[in-house]
């Protein structure tokens, strides 16, 4: 069973603790969206609270080797802001900085470790670079759920050379998604889209098996359609997989579930902001059509279904939504989830909060999840290596 903060006494001692503050940025490097910074705010304060000393790392992006584009700074900078009391001290690089971080003199200061990724030895999970981690703390805390399904240093290796336990963002995270699959009320709805079925077809089988029906949008639609002979005009589909989308179909219908396809589609060009999507149905396309979002009637359809719903689940944008035109269908589909007001809902990824972010009454939704690929890697499989490393 994994130990949570709130369940132990840690107070006086030294504490790791794994953020997941991979924040996306905007075109002149300020940070686009700090959800994932907030959200661990109540681990830190709890942790101070206890009277420790406080060593924060996380990974930004996918740096090759170090790499100051994708340096840890502006986080600091921006956590600074939450916690004016206290003194942001970024480390550039721990393995050669040990006088500094082996005597906090001042418990005001919380420490940043640079981006995990400038170090080679943590995708690798190498135990060295794990036991270099170790070696920093009393005490490990995990409270960076997003990254869970990583097996790298500072999610796993660290967590063999210390007592170690979740953080609250954590906790909240695992126990919501677990009740989703493990004990969800019924009817479950699973609305799932995104551009390739290749990726999703273990979580689709996974849901499946946990839901009564699951609502497909976003270009993978174009496999499941093809499956059953119906022209998908230019979108993206993965040929490869097209017996795989048949096999999905044949199998819900054999368990008696149902995967529901749009029925009608917007047409357009991704870059057109301007004009009017065209709408067709399913069977008109033709060839040359750009098919971009679901359309008004699979709207009405996905909202019915998403009404009757107790339990709703949603990863994945079902259109373009990067062009407003095609983010109609999306945005119909979160007005359904938050009308439903006696459902629990819970929805991820990362194309999934930027279509919410701005939209009003996100306090409707039940757990918006900071997780994209763990949320979806914990329905799948049910744990992570992350959390495997923590139930010890
Ligand atoms: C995420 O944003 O999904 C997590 O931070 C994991 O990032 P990664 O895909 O680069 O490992």
């Amino acid at each position: 069973m994994i130990k949570y903060i709130d369940e132990v006494e840690i107070t006086n001692k030294k504490v790791l603790v794994r953020v997941d503050y991979n924040v996306s940025f905007k075109k002149d490097g300020t940070i686009n969206d700090d959800t994932r910074i907030k959200n661990s705010i109540p681990t830190l304060q709890l942790l101070l609270k206890g009277n420790n000393e406080l060593i924060l790392m996380s990974h930004l992006g996918k740096p090759k080797e170090r790499d100051m584009a994708f340096s840890m700074k502006p986080v600091a900078e921006r956590l600074q802001t939450y916690f004016p009391e206290h003194n942001i001290v970024l480390i550039d690089d721990f393995t050669t900085q040990h006088t500094q971080l082996n005597h906090v003199v001042n418990k005001a200061t919380i420490y940043m470790l640079e981006n995990t990724r400038f170090y080679e030895g943590e995708k690798k999970n190498d135990p060295i670079f794990s036991k270099q981690l170790a070696d920093l703390a009393e005490v490990f805390v995990d409270d960076a759920f997003g990254s869970v399904h990583r097996a790298h240093a500072s999610t796993v290796g660290v967590a063999s050379f210390l007592p170690s336990y979740g953080g609250l963002l954590l906790k909240k995270e695992v126990i919501m998604i677990k009740k989703v699959i493990e004990a969800p009320e019924r009817p479950v709805v699973a609305i799932i889209a995104g551009a390739k079925v290749s990726s999703k077809i273990g979580l689709i089988e996974k849901l499946m098996s946990i839901a009564d029906s699951v609502l497909i949008g976003g270009a993978m639609t174009n496999n499941f359609l093809k499956a059953q002979g119906i022209e998908i005009g230019k979108g993206l589909v993965e040929l490869d997989f097209i017996p795989e989308a048949k096999r999905l179909l044949d199998l819900a219908a054999a368990q008696n579930k149902h995967i529901i396809l749009p029925i009608d589609r917007r047409i357009g060009q991704q870059t057109d902001e301007a004009s009017e999507p065209i709408v067709k149905k399913v069977g008109d396309i033709r060839v040359d059509d750009e098919t971009l979002d679901i359309g008004p009637e699979t709207e009405v359809l996905f909202a019915d279904v998403i009404s009757h719903a107790k339990t709703i689940l949603w990863n994945g944008p079902v259109g373009y939504f990067e062009n407003p035109q095609f983010a109609k269908g999306s945005i119909a589909i979160y007005n359904a989830i938050i009308n439903n007001s006696s459902a629990v809902s819970v929805l991820g990824g990362g194309d999934t909060l930027s279509v919410v972010k701005k939209l009003p009454n996100k306090d409707k939704i039940t757990h918006i999840s900071t997780g994209g690929g763990a949320m979806l890697e914990l329905i799948e499989k049910g744990t992570l290596p992350g959390l495997d490393a923590l139930d010890k």
